[in-house]
This record gives structure tokens, sequence and C-alpha cells, in this order.
């Protein structure tokens, strides 16, 4: 057992107000982030507002940004003096809780689904390596954290994962949509010179999602 500082950014939603908070809590070696925001959730301060799932790297549920970066919670190691915040670019809805709606409206807006409803199972049609490389997405929006260009206020830009998800559309035999056409209506000409996406799956954005788009297959 250590003894470890965390510190947590806080936001509360009647008053407006930000803040950091310390809390003083007790680690052991191989703890996740959120073996240690349960500890203090259940020892120090219930007031603490955070989101989790699985606890296995399956649900995306737990996003959030540890020193800056987004990670999952469940599958980050916890270490003394770790800085916690909610995901930057979206808005914030309380503690380390992000409002997943800004997003979401993207998806029904751009109709980023396959198009004309499905007719076969993807299953019985053969889809491109590249399709298995993305399929892996939570669906977390911890990569639009990283982008230095999205604002979920803008509507005129994407983000990487409105990205991935029209790569996957590209790459699925039963869309009939032209999702390359439509990634450049939302922005992605504007990628050419970054590749500052992070994935917390480790999905290679900027490669198999953007480059695709672009058409910079390698
Ligand atoms: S390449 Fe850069 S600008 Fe484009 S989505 Fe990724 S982080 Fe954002
Ligand atoms: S690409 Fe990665 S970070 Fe972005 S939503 Fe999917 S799993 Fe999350
Ligand atoms: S709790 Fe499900 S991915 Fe972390």
């Amino acid at each position: 057992m250590q003894t470890a500082n965390v510190h947590i950014e806080r936001y509360d939603p009647e008053s407006g107000a930000c803040r950091t908070e310390t809390y003083s809590v007790e680690l052991k070696e191989n703890d996740t982030v959120l073996q240690a925001l349960l500890r203090i959730y259940e020892e120090r301060d219930s007031t603490l507002a955070f989101r989790h799932g699985c606890r296995g790297s399956r649900c995306g549920q737990c996003v959030l940004q540890v020193d800056g970066m987004p990670r999952l919670a469940c599958a980050t190691r916890a270490r003394d003096g770790m800085t916690l915040s909610p995901l930057k670019n979206l808005p914030s809805l309380r503690d380390l809780i992000f409002d997943r709606s800004a997003v979401d409206r993207r998806i029904s807006s751009q109709r980023l689904y396959v198009m004309p409803p499905i007719q076969a199972a993807l299953g019985e049609l053969s889809v491109p390596e590249a399709y298995g490389r993305l399929i892996g997405c939570l669906e977390c929006y911890g990569c639009m954290a990283s982008c230095p260009r999205f604002d979920w206020r803008d509507e005129s830009f994407g983000g990487p994962y409105v990205f991935v998800r029209l790569a996957l559309l590209h790459l699925d035999p039963r869309d009939q949509e032209d999702r390359r056409a439509q990634a450049r209506a939302l922005g992605v000409d504007e990628c050419a010179g970054c590749s500052a996406c992070r994935c917390v799956k480790g999905i290679a954005i900027r490669r198999d999602a953007i480059g695709m788009l672009l058409g910079q297959e390698s």
C-alpha cells in the first residue's frame, strides 16, 4: 500500500463553479484509476461524480483525462500525483462526467449508420482488413479530446470519432452513401497536416480512418 495524492477537476452545474480537489488515498500496486476513484468515492467523498460500467475495457463509459490525455480509467494504472479531468472539447455535466449528447446528435443528423437500412447481415459479406482494425471502437468519444480542431459547438468539423465512423461505413459493403464526400463536407481535408488524434484502444485513427477517407491508403 502506498498513500497517493489524486487531483480531480470538479464542476458543479448548480453554481457553475470549477475547482481542483486533492484526495489522499491508499493505492495498491497495479491499482487502476477506476479503483482509485471508487476508493475515493467509498471512503472520502460520495459526492464525486464519474461513470463506469464493465471495468474491463469493453464499454467505454469510464473514459476521462489522466494528466491531460484521454484514457480508460479501468485500463490505466493509478499513480501518485495524477490529475483527473473530464474530456475537454465536450460540455461537462458534473465533475468527471461529460455530455455525450453533443456527439450523439451528430450520429443522427449526419445519418452515421448503414444506409439504406440493412439488407444482409455483415457476417455473410467480406469486408476489407481495415474494417477489422476500426470495428473495435468503443464509441467512448475519448479521441475527441485529443483533437485541436474539434469543438462540440461547431458542426462544420466532424472530429476523430465521426471520421472513424465514416470510415467504417465507407468500408461496409452494405452502405450505399458517398462517405468520402461526407467526410470532406465535415472538414477532413483540415486533417492533412495533423496527426494528433489519440484513441484509448490504440486504433490508428489518422492512418486507418482519416488517411483512408483522404484516399491515402498505405
Ligand atoms: S488529424 Fe488532427 S485535426 Fe484531424 S481529427 Fe485528428 S486530431 Fe483532429
Ligand atoms: S476511436 Fe478510440 S477513442 Fe475514439 S471513440 Fe473509438 S474507442 Fe474511443
Ligand atoms: S468501465 Fe467499461 S471500459 Fe472502463
